[in-house]
């Protein structure tokens, strides 16, 4: 069965000053399935925006492809590439930021459909209202009369209001408090199960992808240098850096994993500046499990030991191996 959306060895320069470039996505591949959630996880500046960007085609593509349903949308233009755009919407970090403060949120939330011309606004913003869980009372008020949480529902409506196939969803609660950062997360799941909805759920968090994902894909550098069932990947992750993510996410007191073995991972260095290309494998100056080869061979994402397919990938020559005594600076 062709995938939703495929999307091949894609790559995204930015200048960076003389010959320098940002290699923002660095060869991402990957599919997405009718109904699936991929969780996208890395630290700030490793390309998770650039990735959600390029998909919707709000920056263009260096090479590479984003096919959906089987048509590319890398080279599409104009009005082909308008009706595409309806399949494909996002949800940022900062609603407020992208709604106009003086407009209703009927205005805000049917905006899209006047773009689109599409009909019967008035009915469909009642019905999206109600998906989102907001009273239809908030048709005539204002974005600012409305708590952060109450504000990301406007926005999940605006991004529904065309009925897309994929929600790209780019830090879409990491600005809320944890209690309502879960109700943003449950709702997201049920518009999931409701709506048979795939979603790329970008966080800096690994914590905040956990619960939505079927499947994570951990990324670094412009690569994605790990990608797994998240059961999977929270049960045994395999990249040196997955693991120091994984550790650095605080464990309740009391369950098995905050007693023991579970050591703090802290990384070396700082977060890569991507204009600043490592040789070798480009997580090698912060790994803790680093050897000589290393330094000049870079790792490809590859299966997984003893995996066959595509369900387990992970980029580093000693993947899965115990690399807790090559001098891991546990703490
Ligand atoms: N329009 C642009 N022009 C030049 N460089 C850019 C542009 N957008 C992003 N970059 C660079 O590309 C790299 C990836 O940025 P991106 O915003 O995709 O990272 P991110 O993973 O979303 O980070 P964060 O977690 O902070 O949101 C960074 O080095 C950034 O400075
Ligand atoms: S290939 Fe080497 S440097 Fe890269 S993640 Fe694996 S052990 Fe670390
Ligand atoms: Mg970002």
């Amino acid at each position: 069965m062709t995938p939703l959306l495929s999307v091949v060895d894609l790559v995204k320069h930015y200048p960076a000053g003389g010959a320098r470039k940002v290699l923002a996505l660095d060869g991402i591949s990957f599919d997405l399935a009718e109904g699936e959630v991929l969780g996208v996880v890395g630290e700030s500046g490793c390309g998770k925006s650039t990735l959600g960007r390029t998909i919707m085609r709000l920056a263009r593509p260096t090479s590479g492809e984003i096919r959906f349903r089987g048509t590319d949308l890398a080279g599409l233009k104009g009005k082909t590439l308008k009706a595409a755009r309806a399949e494909i919407q996002m949800v940022f970090q900062d609603p407020f930021g992208s709604l106009n403060p003086r407009h209703s949120v009927a205005t805000i939330v049917g905006e899209p459909l006047v773009v689109h011309g599409r009909p019967d606004r008035a009915a469909r913003v009642r019905e999206l209202l109600d998906l989102v869980g907001l009273p239809q009372t908030a048709a005539a008020r204002l974005p600012h009369e409305f708590s952060g949480g109450q504000r990301q529902r406007i926005a999940i409506a605006r991004a529904l209001a065309l009925s897309p196939r994929i929600l790209v969803a780019d830090e879409a609660v990491s600005a809320l408090d944890v209690s309502i950062q879960s109700q943003i997360i449950n709702l997201f799941a049920e518009l999931r199960r409701e709506l048979g909805l795939s979603m790329i759920f970008i966080s800096h968090d690994l914590s905040v992808v956990r619960h939505v994902s079927d499947r994570i894909a951990v990324m670094y550098f412009g690569k994605f240098v790990e990608t797994a069932p998240a059961e999977d990947l929270f049960r045994a992750p395999l990249h040196p850096y997955t693991r120091a993510l994984m550790s650095a996410i605080p464990k309740l007191p009391g369950s098995a994993a905050a007693s023991g073995s579970s050591r703090r991972i802290v990384l070396k260095g700082d977060v890569p500046n991507l204009a600043f290309r490592p040789d070798g494998c480009l997580f090698h100056p912060r790994c803790y499990a680093m050897r000589d080869r290393c330094r000049h061979e870079a790792p490809e994402l590859d299966p997984a030991p003893g995996e066959t397919g595509d369900a387990r990938l992970c980029a580093c020559h000693y993947a899965g191996e115990d690399l807790s005594d090559t001098g891991a600076s546990g703490s």
